[in-house]
């Protein structure tokens, strides 16, 4: 089966960076030299998911006019690793920020029956893994005929209560099952410290299950919920870990916003060993 199809939520609120996204969003704060989202659908051309369907919703408009394809060549030659692809963008509105499961909810005329991928316009998986992280998800889900496909982190204990954190069915060293799925819970309560990070693949079953899904953790429609009820009913889910050298780059928060932008800044090409001696500069 070939995938083609992901959608992006990002249309939340973005309420923990306020004031800096009181009137933007915050998917298009740059990192480095490019806005966010933008990274985020040149990590999906590498896994050649070149179908784009952005959730957006009030204040997210920049989205679209950073998208326009009159706008110049933002996807052009040695600008990435797309081998020449070129994306093709679709968005659509949530009217009302009822959550992420809400949002992908958004995506099912786009997708129709088919199976496609869902990438948060907030985070990027940043360094190397034996191939990227999207294409190794892409290749579990077909694999395995999983209905739902899921990235995950190892975060520190006091970390978990931010996550949605996988029961794992047995080894969790490579791929490997999960039988039940946990929204943020408490450190206490935490069923392991795999928390998903960001990415995932579905079958179109995925939608019958958000239908279903009540309003969970802060009052919103969880896709974690969506997926603990499909592991209710017996549906497989499979998890793909991050690979030693990758890491999550989100910008949740003005703490891992500042990490994930001095990380992409510090390296530029162009100017990264300059402001690394400016950096070691103010420290001394
Ligand atoms: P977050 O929960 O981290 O984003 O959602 P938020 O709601 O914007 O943040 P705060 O808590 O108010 O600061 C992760 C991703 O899901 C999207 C967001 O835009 C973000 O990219 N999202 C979230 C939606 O598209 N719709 C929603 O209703 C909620």
């Amino acid at each position: 089966m070939s995938i083609t199809k992901v959608v992006i939520p990002a249309a939340g609120l973005g309420t923990r960076l306020f004031p800096a996204t009181k009137s933007q969003p915050k998917e298009m704060l740059p990192l480095g030299r490019k806005p966010m989202i933008q990274l985020v659908v040149e990590e999906m051309l590498q896994a050649g998911l070149w179908k784009v369907l952005v959730i957006t919703g009030q204040k997210k408009r920049a989205i679209e006019d950073h998208f326009d394809a009159a706008d110049g060549d933002l996807f052009g030659e040695g600008e990435s690793a797309t081998d020449g692809l070129l994306p093709q963008f679709y968005f659509r509105r949530q009217a009302a920020q009822r959550g992420l499961g809400d949002a992908v909810n958004h995506a099912k005329e786009f997708t129709g029956s088919e199976p496609f991928a869902v990438a948060l316009g907030d985070c990027i998986i940043d360094g190397d893994g034996p191939a990227p992280l999207m294409c190794r998800l892409l290749e579990a889900h077909c694999s395995k005929g999983a209905a739902a496909t899921i990235a995950v982190q190892q975060v520190a204990p006091e970390a978990v209560s931010s996550y949605g954190i996988v029961v794992p069915e047995g080894d969790t060293e490579a791929t490997f099952r999960i039988r039940d799925i946990v929204e943020k819970p408490s450190m206490a309560q935490a069923p392991s410290h795999l928390a998903v990070a960001a990415r995932y693949v579905f079958q179109p079953e995925i939608y019958d299950f958000l239908g279903r899904t009540e309003p969970g953790h802060g009052g919103e429609i969880q896709l974690t919920d969506a997926i603990k009820l499909m592991l209710g009913e017996g549906l497989r889910v499979w998890c793909v870990p991050l690979a030693p050298g990758e890491r999550r780059l989100d910008i949740g928060s003005f703490k891992t916003y500042a990490q994930a932008f001095f990380s992409m800044m510090l390296r530029d090409p162009e100017l990264g060993a300059e402001l690394r001696d400016y950096v070691h500069g103010l420290l001394d």
